[in-house]
């Protein structure tokens, strides 16, 4: 859900009407009389309220229908998947909607109560490791047993970013002993911190560099030498969480079918660049494979696994971005703010507005972004 009852106060609050489509908040736990308890207007599935609402907040894109009924001006708030989103530009810039692609918020410290890249991830790496431990043969904490003692699993976590932390963090608290592999230097404090060895990059091939804090495209040279080093990891690993990931660009494959024999059967693997894909060869996106006794998942959609807490984390940075957006413009805070003017301003000298406005005015205002085909080496379309 893109609002939930905390945020349609919330945005009550500033002079924002908010309609909610009746029953949509149920399947995440947020029901009808709690919206309306908090000032939203509930209205029918099949409302035909679309002409007349100024902005729209949703979690991805609405049907082309839907969409080519918003007049001009309005607001289109979400993942609009911008690197795939031809139909969606065509739909907008002729209807002269504004878009802000939440995918391409800039990752800079104000704006990270408005980041749901890292919402959402964190709650993936979470998840991740409840479905691996969930899978395994065996226990995952060290106990000590009148019947004897049980060591305790091993973890690999490929990647350390949001999703790679939270799943060490998560695996930590059951007991894990983890290892993770990133090619960024940052990582390894962050990686300690949390009470993981970091496994460095292989030295003997110039590492990727890092632009903005994300990590650029390896070699081939270079992940030739890091499969090399990852064999041994995966003979000793119980679980494997799998987050390596590399903006705009297809996931780096890091481990190979042939590598998939290292693995022990009863082991298991979450691929969740699987849609990117994929960090390991065999996964496939949505499905459970069982490939000699390994169990590879190719998780693609866990926060919506998690939806109450998905919702409630992603309507904040829906919310805190609005506010941002409105608040940047000039429009104030406050009960007392007035309702924005038609159409909304944008200040566009904002770096957060700059960052994600990807369609404004009958322009696509990032076309370096579109036609980004991940699977097919990052080459425009
Ligand atoms: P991501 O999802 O793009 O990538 C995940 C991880 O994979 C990254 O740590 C990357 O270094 C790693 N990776 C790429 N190629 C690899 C390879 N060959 N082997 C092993 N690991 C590989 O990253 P995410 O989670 O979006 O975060 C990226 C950066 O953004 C981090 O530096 C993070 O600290 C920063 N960040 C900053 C925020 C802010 O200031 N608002 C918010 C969130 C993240």
């Amino acid at each position: 859900m893109a609002a939930t009852p905390e945020t349609v106060h919330r945005l009550a609050g500033r002079g924002l009407k908010v309609l909610i489509e009746r029953g949509a908040g149920v399947a995440s736990g947020f029901h009808d009389n709690a919206y309306s308890d908090a000032g939203g207007e509930l209205v029918d599935a099949n409302h035909d309220a679309w002409g007349d609402v100024r902005g729209v907040l949703c979690v991805q894109p609405p049907s082309p229908e839907r969409l080519g009924r918003l007049s001009s001006g309005a607001l289109l708030m979400g993942l609009l998947s911008p690197h795939s989103a031809h139909h969606l530009v065509d739909t907008l810039v002729s209807r002269e909607v504004s878009a802000l692609a939440l995918e391409l918020l800039p990752r800079i410290s104000r704006a990270q109560a408005m980041d749901v890249l890292s919402s959402q991830a964190s709650i993936a790496g979470y998840k991740a490791v409840l479905l691996a431990a969930a899978a395994l043969n065996r226990y995952v904490p060290m106990l000590m047993t009148a019947a004897g003692t049980i060591q305790p699993a091993r973890c690999l976590i490929l990647g350390a970013g949001v999703a790679g932390l939270q799943a060490l963090a998560t695996a930590r608290r059951l007991g894990a002993v983890v290892v993770v592999s990133d090619v960024r230097p940052a990582a390894r404090e962050q990686v300690e911190s949390l009470g993981g060895r970091f496994l460095a990059p292989p030295e003997e091939v110039p590492t990727p560099g890092e632009v903005g804090g994300y990590a650029q495209a390896a070699s081939e040279a270079f992940l030739v030498a890091q499969r090399q080093q990852l064999e041994d990891q995966l003979a000793q690993a119980d679980m494997v969480i799998c987050t390596a990931q590399v903006p705009g660009r297809p996931a780096p494959r890091l481990i190979s079918e042939a590598m998939l024999n290292c693995l022990r059967p009863g082991s298991v693997l979450v691929d969740l660049a699987v849609a990117q894909g994929g960090n390991c060869a065999c996964t496939v996106a949505g499905e459970t494979v069982i490939r000699n006794g390994v169990t590879l998942i190719g998780a693609d959609a866990l926060p919506s696994s998690v939806p109450h807490h998905a919702s409630a984390l992603y309507a904040r940075n829906l919310a805190a971005l609005l506010e941002h957006v409105l608040d940047s413009a000039g429009l104030g805070g406050g009960n007392t703010s007035p309702i924005p003017p038609e159409p909304l301003p944008f200040n566009l000298n904002d770096p957060i507005v700059d960052g994600c406005l990807f369609i404004h005015g009958g322009t696509c205002r990032r076309p370096d972004v579109l036609g980004i085909d991940v699977l097919n080496n990052g080459g425009a379309a």
